[in-house]
């Protein structure tokens, strides 16, 4: 069966770019595919055909893409919101490592149970796809995978490579077995969706060395290897907080940067977490890779303890979209990520113009000083940035043709709803003063700043209804 929808779209086709078109109609085809785009009088007539069903958007609603979340670790789910008062390394020891271990003890239960509960989380959150950390064992991951094909929630599954660790009991034997493991679960993971078509196949594995400290050298030349043989994408943290960076330079007398790309790590397949300590040399040699970058800007405030070069790596072209790094994060929620990206990228623009003010005024006359040409006059991202980051910035990290409305699309839309239309009230904490009819930029921007679960009306993946 087709599906048309009319109503309100929005998108952000471009970085810094938002589109508006009220009274429209989206036809999607029986893949779940956008079949292309209509003008509301042909709809109206095709509306009749027994073929297709119509959608209306209701007045006051907007469909806009589905969020892409690049960047979360599953498992840790299961403790969310508590414990984040350790740095890194001794976090991921006292809370990360145990919390993992445990899901990994009782894949179907407590696994289920929490991957579960995330599936239906991030639904209600308007995420259409996550690029997911698991666990070291294949079981559990399995258990993660067959969760969100179910759910019909796309899924990059990371089953962890770790041959090193800190807790004894949450390691992988060797590099050779880590190695193993990963080939299998690769076979294994693909196995679940094979017979399906391929616009019903909402999983694919991902190699996930989980960062340079738990992995040998042997482990991430072998997971290199690995990527190119069966073609599938890499994830992983890089240069994401002090300690972790000090640790990597003690150990192995290089950065990580270092160590990902001499094991042919940073591909055009790759999305690295963080990137929060590379300057923009490194961030150059990611773009020049290919190589995207999963920015969670909450779990930088409690993790690393710079903020992370957003602007810069978008004016250099580097692919980047946003994560929650659950429970690094204490949010699921990308629209909490969005508005965090920009009041992070706020602050640092706050501090250079105070900072280029302090020069100005001690150093007059001297030294005016050197700008690259093709560098933005502000490192602030505006909101508009931040949901191209949220929607085409994650999906094209990920390889998916959703994030935005385009002719040939899959269809990953949510729909959003400003007022009730029986009362004539706002929803949620938005309220109206004047009649909303028509949708306007003002009107997202408010959505943007104050809009929560309660004005999400309707998730699609691939065309499905899951909300
Ligand atoms: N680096 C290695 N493992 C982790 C993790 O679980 N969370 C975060 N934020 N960083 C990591
Ligand atoms: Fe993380």
């Amino acid at each position: 069966m087709k599906n048309l929808f009319i109503g309100s779209f929005v998108d952000t086709p471009q970085l810094g770019k938002l589109r508006i078109v009220n009274d429209q109609a989206l036809l999607v085809d029986e893949q779940g595919n956008i079949a292309g785009a209509i003008d509301v009088d042909e709809a109206v007539s095709l509306s009749d055909n027994p073929q297709i069903q119509t959608f209306r958007v209701p007045t006051g609603s907007f469909l806009i893409p589905t969020f892409c979340d690049l960047h979360l670790h599953a498992p840790q789910y299961l403790y969310l919101g508590t414990g984040l008062h350790l740095p890194l390394m001794e976090w991921l020891n006292e809370y990360a490592f145990k919390a993992e271990e445990k899901i990994d003890d009782d894949p179907e239960g407590l696994g289920h149970r929490v991957y579960s509960s995330l599936a239906n989380r991030l639904i209600r959150s308007g995420t259409g796809a996550a690029l997911l950390f698991g666990t070291i064992c294949e079981e559990s991951n399995l258990v993660l995978a067959e969760t969100f094909q179910s759910a019909g929630l796309r899924g990059f599954i990371g089953k962890l490579s770790m041959d090193k660790s800190s807790r004894p009991t949450y390691v992988e034997a060797s590099s050779d077995a880590s190695l193993s493991a990963a080939e299998r679960f690769i076979h294994r993971c693909r196995d679940i969706v094979k017979a399906l078509p391929a616009n019903k196949q909402f999983v694919e594995p991902v190699l996930t060395p989980r960062f340079v400290p738990t992995c040998s050298d042997e482990l991430l030349s072998g997971l290199g290897r690995l990527a190119s043989k069966h073609g599938v994408k890499i994830q992983s943290h890089l240069a994401e907080a002090r300690d972790q960076v000090n640790w990597v330079k003690l150990e192995r007398g290089v950065d990580d940067i270092d160590v990902f790309d001499r094991s042919s790590l940073l591909t055009s397949r790759t999305v690295q977490a963080h990137c929060t300590f590379l300057d923009p040399s490194s961030l150059v040699v990611l773009h020049e890779k290919g190589t995207a970058i999963a920015h969670c800007p909450l779990s930088n405030v409690y993790f690393s303890s710079q903020p992370f070069r957003l602007r810069e790596a978008l004016d250099l072209g580097v692919n980047v979209g946003l994560g929650s790094d659950v429970a690094g994060g204490y949010t699921a929620d990308i629209m909490n990520a969005m508005r965090q990206a920009v009041i992070a990228s706020r602050i640092r623009e706050s501090y250079r113009s105070e900072n280029e003010q302090e020069i100005q005024r001690t150093q007059p006359l001297e030294g005016s000083s050197s700008q690259s040409t093709n560098q933005s006059t502000t490192l602030a991202v505006h909101w508009t940035e931040a949901l191209y980051l949220a929607t085409k910035g994650g999906a094209e990290a990920l390889g998916l043709s959703s994030g935005s409305f385009i002719p040939g699309a899959a269809f990953d839309a949510q729909q959003i709803s400003l007022i009730d239309n029986m009362s004539g009230k706002g929803i949620g904490q938005l309220d109206f003063f004047e009649p909303v009819t028509n949708i306007t930029e003002d009107l997202i921007e408010k959505w943007w700043c104050l809009g929560n679960e309660q004005n999400r009306t309707g998730v699609w993946v691939q065309g499905c209804k899951l909300l």
